[in-house]
């Protein structure tokens, strides 16, 4: 069983479809950890909620480098073995990165390489690209830039705003998530280079 903690800035719904998935029982992963760097983050209500032991960790006065310090500290002593952003708004530095060589996921709105970084959808809308998705991946030290997992892909309509967009990338993001955590938490992930292979 591996030991996940989740680390996540906002309304935290990634966080709830892999805390949801995980109950279920089919993932060999339980989530021992939240943590998030914003008090107000929704993600801290529902770490409580869900009776996970849950951390608001403070980024004022920190350094980058103190700050994941820290934080490697506190995965350490809850001896977890996975993490996963979602939707943590900081750039996680080598020290963390190195502790946890292709243990760390992360997802991003997009269908990576394409449209890396902040308001992904927004991006892909007014590119005019007429597919878009999701993609959950390996961190390594570049941002939104690691090994690909999966992805998911939707249409984009003309119609579109950035609203609705979102949302039907969201619905994708919170079936992928937890499958990505899935073969991780499996073993199945093997890794050629860049590509990710998923051993049958
Ligand atoms: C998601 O769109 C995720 O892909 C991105 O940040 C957003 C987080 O949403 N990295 P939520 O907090 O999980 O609802």
């Amino acid at each position: 069983m591996k030991r996940v903690a989740v680390l996540a800035s906002g309304r935290g719904t990634n966080l709830q479809a892999l805390i949801d998935a995980t109950r279920k029982g089919d993932i060999p992963a339980t989530i021992v950890l939240v943590v998030t760097d914003r008090e107000d983050a929704q993600a801290l209500k529902r770490g409580i909620q869900n009776f996970i032991k849950t951390l608001y960790l403070s980024p004022e006065g920190l350094s980058r480098e103190a700050y994941d310090s820290l934080l490697l500290e506190i995965l350490q002593a809850n001896q977890v073995d996975v993490l996963a952003l979602a939707g943590f708004m900081r750039i996680l530095s080598p020290v963390l990165i190195r502790a946890y060589p292709n243990k760390i996921l992360n997802i991003h709105p997009s269908l990576l390489p394409a449209f890396p970084g902040l308001h992904a959808q927004r991006q892909a809308l007014e590119y005019g690209v007429k597919v878009s998705g999701c993609t959950v991946h390996l961190v390594d030290e570049e941002v939104d830039h690691g090994p690909i997992i999966l992805q998911r892909t939707v249409p984009v309509f003309d119609t579109d705003t950035e609203e609705t967009l979102s949302a039907r990338i969201l619905e994708q993001e919170h079936l992928a998530y937890p499958e990505a955590l899935k073969l991780l938490a499996e073993d199945r992930l093997i890794l050629q280079g860049r590509r990710v292979l998923i051993r049958q």
